[in-house]
């Protein structure tokens, strides 16, 4: 199940419908209420001004970080995948991010680079969903686990443009359907480009772990929350080891 995963770092999933339309829904109100956009998500850059863009992503962040259950409907899009990834005691990240790509809008722009050089641990997978069908230079590129483990290994000694000049005829460009998302390891390089695509693309991006593999800069309490807990961790909790 998890060959392409094993080899590269990377795998396409297929997300759980029910969750999805929940989260999508609720996003959608928010634009439609807050920003007047109509149904159709792909079209904001036609009612949204740049200017105005960060702002209304964090508007949208705090909006579906705050919405009742949402670590367990963002859990719920890809369970079997994350049990069998990471076992039964999952930690999930506390903030649900949410970025959007207008066409031709440089100031959104996520530089080459790998979470784990940011302070992510290397125990994590990030779970990485569109809400409309996507692909070139609307979704986001990744360098395959083979080319990307040396710059983990010794950090980046040459700079970001150097190493994206190298490695971009190896990008990895997902081409995703709404409905459809990617799980990807920390440790691969990744980033964006400008959107060249006639669509805007929203996307969200939220990261797991177990609660039992080493954390990094990015602390269990502050940044990730305790999600689920297996039955042997019930009853050492419930016996008061924990
Ligand atoms: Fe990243």
């Amino acid at each position: 199940m998890f060959k392409e995963f094993l080899k590269n770092g990377f795998q396409k999933i297929t997300l759980e419908q029910k969750a999805l339309g929940i989260i999508y829904q609720e996003i959608l109100f928010k634009l439609k209420v807050e920003y007047l956009i109509n149904d159709d998500i792909s079209s904001i850059h036609k009612k949204l001004d740049i200017t105005n863009l960060n702002n209304v992503r964090l508007s949208l962040i705090n909006h579906i970080s705050e919405f009742p259950e949402i670590h367990n409907l963002i859990y719920d899009l890809a369970s079997n995948e994350l049990d069998k990834l990471l076992g039964p005691d999952i930690a999930v990240q506390k903030k649900i991010n949410i970025s959007i790509q207008m066409p031709h809008d440089q100031s959104s722009l996520l530089d080459l680079h790998t979470d784990v050089l940011a302070g992510n641990s290397p125990y994590e997978v990030i779970l990485w969903l569109p809400l409309c069908d996507v692909e070139k230079t609307a979704s986001f590129y990744l360098l395959p686990l083979d080319e990307s483990k040396k710059y983990n290994q010794v950090g980046f000694v040459e700079s970001k443009k150097e190493i994206f000049e190298k490695e971009k005829d190896k990008f990895y460009w997902p081409k995703l359907k709404f409905g459809e998302g990617i799980i990807f390891s920390p440790s691969l390089v990744h980033g964006n480009v400008e959107n060249i695509e006639n669509y805007s693309r929203i996307s969200l991006n939220i990261r797991f772990k177990s609660l039992f593999t080493p954390f990094h800069k990015k602390k269990l309490g502050e940044y990730f929350i305790p999600l689920k807990e297996g039955i042997v961790s019930k009853v050492v909790r419930e016996v008061g080891f924990d």
